[in-house]
């Protein structure tokens, strides 16, 4: 049996990856989580869309460069998402170390990769959207970046899940 429930519930309970943002641009760089992130085709070119707050920081960096990283977290994450609370790149000279990200140099943008990660997509902003109080970012994937041992996570009603990539049941 349904429930009728208040609409801005939709957000949790849509199942989503987790993702890791990075940009960097006139010497300063920053990262954010996302989970309103969706491959769109595979291509060529790849395509995925991020659905971003034009307050954040890292989006602005990201606004400002027409490109950025987004990493596919794993479980080595997950834990950053509980320290990342309160937590805002303007306010503070380098992120990353605060959480201990390990930043690794990318191959065609200047937002570097994150170590650790299930995958690191390199991105060039292709076009913007207004979405209510967010903007959504279509980008051309330019590189990417797997490790295979280092399975992704999901993310669904404020947590974050692992899940066998072995085992489908569909
Ligand atoms: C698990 C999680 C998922 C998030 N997903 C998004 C998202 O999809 N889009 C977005 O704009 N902000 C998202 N946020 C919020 C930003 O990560 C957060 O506002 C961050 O503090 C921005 O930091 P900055 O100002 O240093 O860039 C998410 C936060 C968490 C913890």
């Amino acid at each position: 049996m349904y429930e009728e429930a208040p609409t801005p519930l939709t957000i949790d309970l849509m199942p989503a990856g987790l993702f890791l943002m990075t940009a960097a641009h006139d010497g300063r760089d920053n990262w954010q989580f996302v989970v309103r992130g969706l491959g769109i085709t595979a291509g060529p070119p790849t395509i995925v869309t991020v659905g971003l707050s034009p307050s954040n920081f890292t989006t602005q960096l990201a606004e400002a460069a027409g490109e950025f990283v987004l990493a596919v977290c794993s479980a080595a994450q997950a834990s950053v998402v509980a320290a990342s609370r309160g937590l805002h790149g303007r306010d503070t000279e380098d992120k990353f170390a605060l959480v201990g990200l390990q930043r690794l140099p990318a191959t065609r943008v200047r937002a570097p990769l994150i170590a650790g990660a299930h995958a690191c997509l390199e991105c060039r902003i292709q076009g913007k959207f207004p979405a209510g109080d967010r903007q959504i970012y279509v980008a051309e994937v330019v590189a990417l970046h797997l490790d295979r041992a280092a399975p992704p996570v999901v993310h669904y009603d404020h947590h974050v899940f692992a899940f066998d990539p072995r085992a489908p049941i569909g």
